[in-house]
């Protein structure tokens, strides 16, 4: 692959390849080797056209440790306050001849048409409602290290599954690897085309969590409730939020997730959120740079491979 601009195009090896990778950076994070050159030479810029915390700063670690220049665009101080379009600054920065664009985008579709317009290696770090990539890979490797593999598990995904880019690409990924996947929310927050993604579907969460192994809450993401019904918060919490009570109907090892940014006594209770015994939460933050870093070695061997005097 020339980009990883979503989860839909990759296939199971692609997938395992990615995590395999990713696992022996988590080995190397964890013994303080930091510093490698594997993409020494190579400029990293990083786009976020939407708030961030964790994506941007992994993202940048995992250049950084890989040895890359790393560049991040001032997205609020940039020419696109002036009215410049996203494909003219992109055409901008590939004049400076970047290797590797991460970009995070509010309009779904527009890190794939930015990808069609560069030559660089693109990564979609969250386009809109439509994918996020690198959070469904590092939930991924949090489920198999966690449960020691990564097919024919139950999954529950929970909550506003209708403006998430996040349960896109988690329903996609598990669903390749073989997973029995369960959608639980209120049906005003579950997606219009649902019938294709091979899952089930509840609206009561004592029914759906009902002897799962893996418990993936969701933000309520009201920034894109535009105009729509938007729940009351207590309303919410009292129906969907992630109580003890609730997850008593899952499987007693099953693991807690969520992507963050998280919404303590919305979507999660915070006493489950910080339960070590059950929540992964930390874990997943962690996974996420060992992830990036593994992405970002494999395009950069991808592109090596097809024109070796550009990237020697
Ligand atoms: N999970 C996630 O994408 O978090 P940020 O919005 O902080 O990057």
């Amino acid at each position: 692959h020339s980009h990883l601009l979503g989860i839909e195009p990759l296939t199971p090896s692609d997938i395992t390849a990615i995590l395999d990778l990713a696992d022996q950076y988590v080995e190397l994070n964890r013994r303080d080797v930091k510093h490698s050159n594997v993409l020494a030479g190579l400029t990293q810029v990083n786009m976020f056209f939407e708030n961030s915390t964790r994506t941007q700063a992994s993202f940048e670690l995992a250049g950084k440790r890989l040895g890359a220049d790393v560049m991040n665009m001032a997205m609020q101080a940039s020419s696109i306050k002036k009215g410049e379009t996203l494909i003219d600054t992109a055409m901008t920065l590939n004049a400076m001849h970047p290797d590797l664009l991460v970009v995070r985008h509010p309009h779904s579709g527009a890190v794939d048409l930015l990808a069609q317009k560069v030559n660089c290696a693109v990564l979609n770090a969250g386009d809109g409602r439509h994918e996020h990539p690198t959070q469904a890979l590092l939930d991924a490797l949090t489920i198999r290290r966690a449960k020691g593999r990564l097919h024919r598990l139950s999954i529950a995904i929970c909550g506003d599954i209708a403006h998430s880019r996040v349960a896109r690409s988690n329903i996609m990924l598990l669903g390749k690897m073989e997973n029995r996947i369960r959608l639980i929310g209120p049906p005003t927050l579950m997606p219009s085309e649902i019938g294709a993604f091979g899952v089930e579907v509840y609206d009561d969460m004592a029914e759906g969590l009902n002897d799962v192994d893996v418990v993936m809450m969701l933000r309520l993401q009201k920034e894109r409730m535009d105009g729509g019904f938007i729940p009351s918060e207590r309303e919410y919490y009292h129906r969907y939020g992630l109580d003890a009570l609730k997850l008593n109907h899952a499987k007693n090892d099953a693991i807690v997730m969520h992507p963050g940014p998280m919404n303590r006594g919305v979507e999660i209770d915070g006493e489950i959120a910080d339960d070590i015994n059950r929540s992964v939460i930390q874990e997943q933050v962690e996974m996420g740079v060992a992830v990036r870093m593994a992405a970002m070695e494999l395009l950069a061997r991808n592109r090596r491979a097809k024109s070796p005097e550009v990237m020697a």
